[in-house]
């Protein structure tokens, strides 16, 4: 489904060159929820702007179904950003004087949806999540887990078959960062129409919940076994 191949990235030049990202591969199956983690500036965000067409690699390549990018800024890469990938971020990035549909709708119409199939859209995926009767509140009406709920409502509304979420449980309290991952599972595990989900996460207990890790160190991604690396084996009972 998602494929990076040899991935590198660097910024700025001459003796400020920071060569952030050395040659990163990975391979992401549909239907599978994996966990990105490493320490902070590792080029976790980076590896993510570029598989989400929001920023040039400078050599390798990405595979997303039958599409080939990776080198060409954001307007080489618009029907990724339209068609491919769905984005969840830290703070929501919801508009804050729409309603739930109206953000979920908005985002669709933006990509070429006549109105009313936006809306239509909007309330499968709201109900998808959850959110079936806070469909016309506005942000400031709803928690913290709920706003997070309508911005994956709108990363999932197109149908898009990747979701590329950066730290989305960063602002959420405990309870509704393990809600937000048991949303995740659901919409991988899907069995009409999974999706794959890339994840960056700080908590190696949130990390548990996805089917694989990654860690993003010195540049490369290498797999990581979240029980071992964790010492979760040793500590017995963790397992639920
Ligand atoms: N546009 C840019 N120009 C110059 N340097 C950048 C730019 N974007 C990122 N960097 C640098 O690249 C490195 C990786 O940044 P990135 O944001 O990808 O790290 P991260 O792993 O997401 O970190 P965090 O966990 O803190 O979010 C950092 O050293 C950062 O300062
Ligand atoms: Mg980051």
């Amino acid at each position: 489904m998602l494929k990076v191949n040899n991935l590198t990235k660097a910024f700025g030049s001459g003796s400020n060159k920071l060569q952030v990202l050395k040659g990163v591969d990975m391979n992401i199956k549909q239907g599978e929820m994996v966990a990105l983690m490493g320490p902070s500036g590792s080029g976790k965000s980076t590896l993510l702007n570029i598989i989400g067409g929001l920023l040039a690699g400078d050599d390798g390549s990405i595979t997303l179904g039958e599409r080939t990018y990776g080198l060409k800024g954001p307007s080489g890469v618009v029907d990724v950003r339209r068609e491919l990938v769905g984005w969840i971020f830290q703070d929501f990035h919801l508009l804050d004087n729409l309603t739930a549909v109206d953000n979920v709708a908005m985002a669709l119409e933006l990509s070429g949806i006549a109105a009313s199939d936006a809306e239509k859209a909007a309330v499968v995926a709201l109900e998808k999540v959850g959110l079936g009767d806070r469909m016309h509140h506005i942000p400031d009406q709803l928690s913290g887990g709920q706003q997070q709920r309508v911005a994956i409502a709108r990363a999932i509304a197109g149908n898009r078959p990747v979701l590329l979420a950066d730290e989305p449980t960063g602002n959420l309290d405990i309870a509704s960062g393990k809600e937000v991952m048991a949303l995740f599972k659901e919409l991988c595990h899907d069995e009409d129409n999974p999706i794959s989900i890339l994840m960056v996460t700080h908590d190696p207990d949130l990390a548990s919940n996805a089917d694989r890790m990654l860690l993003l160190n010195d540049g490369k991604t290498e797999a990581s076994d979240i029980r071992s690396a964790w010492g979760l084996d040793e500590a017995g009972g963790e397992e639920e």
